[in-house]
């Protein structure tokens, strides 16, 4: 793959060309892709809980300081995800993956969505919404609706003590994380669709493959500061543009 667009191949044909020619594509999604599911976006307009924002939140020292105003707003995050589908931006990712077997999709989404789609070469960076993880022994399980209408915070069935989310709070390492730049330096091209790129290391996958020589599509309908370093930055909504890009 190489060259730009030119005044005959536009810069959604000029995508396509290289997202059905990619050999070992890497897709990196954020918040933006569920958008259209109705999963608020974390800096968007629904992105405030109660006046907070989800960085004093989503942090270790929330947590150990007041555990249930934390759970309270996953509880709040896991009712609306529970009402909420994949949507043509999900289907069309997994789709793509049957056509491009060495695909791998990071993502920083907590939801769930891609893996309801059928997407299974898939790496969840900051974890998963709907799973309890024990603070103490680490003990995973799925969290059950009961839990949302109960209101108790949950405590691990093994050890007793209380669980958090399973998902990766700021200022935590990101355990994955090795595994994805490991992937993005061997990628031969680069999807980055509705991220707003200002959280690390996520947005990093982006930049070690675009100094590793790949190529780098972005998909968002603002500019943010992966687009400097895309090849081709396409602004639309994920549900509209990737159907398209992706057929
Ligand atoms: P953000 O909420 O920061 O950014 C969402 C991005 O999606 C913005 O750039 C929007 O312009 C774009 N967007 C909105 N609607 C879209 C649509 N229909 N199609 C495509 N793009 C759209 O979400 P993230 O970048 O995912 O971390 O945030 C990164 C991390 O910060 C999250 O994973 C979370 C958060 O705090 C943790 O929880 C650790």
């Amino acid at each position: 793959m190489t060259g730009h667009p030119t005044d005959s191949t536009g810069p959604r044909e000029q995508a396509r060309e290289w997202l059905q020619a990619a050999r070992r594509p890497l897709v990196l999604t954020g918040a933006g892709v569920s958008a259209e599911s109705g999963v608020p976006t974390f800096r968007g307009p629904d992105g405030m809980w109660r006046g907070h924002r989800p960085e004093e939140l989503a942090t270790p020292d929330a947590f150990s300081r007041d555990p249930e105003m934390v759970w309270e707003f996953y509880r709040w995050r896991r009712s609306v995800l529970r009402g909420c589908a994949p949507n043509p931006a999900h289907v069309a990712l997994a789709r793509y993956e049957s056509s491009h077997p060495d695909l791998l999709l990071v993502t920083q989404n907590v939801d769930g969505l891609h893996r309801l789609a059928g997407s299974t070469r898939i790496q969840e960076i900051h974890g998963r919404l709907m799973i309890d993880r024990c603070s103490a022994c680490g003990l995973e399980s799925d969290a059950s609706p009961r839990d949302e209408a109960d209101r108790r915070i949950p405590m691990c069935g093994s050890c007793g003590a209380i669980c958090r989310p399973g998902v990766v709070w700021f200022g935590e390492p990101v355990p994955l994380i090795g595994s994805a730049f490991e992937a993005a330096g061997s990628a031969d091209l680069v999807l980055v669709v509705g991220t707003s790129g200002v959280v690390e290391p996520a947005a990093s996958v982006a930049r070690v493959a675009r100094s590793a020589g790949a190529e780098v599509i972005e998909v968002n309908p603002e500019a943010t500061p992966l687009s400097a370093l895309s090849d081709l930055s396409l602004r639309g909504k994920a549900a509209e543009l990737l159907p398209e890009l992706l057929s």
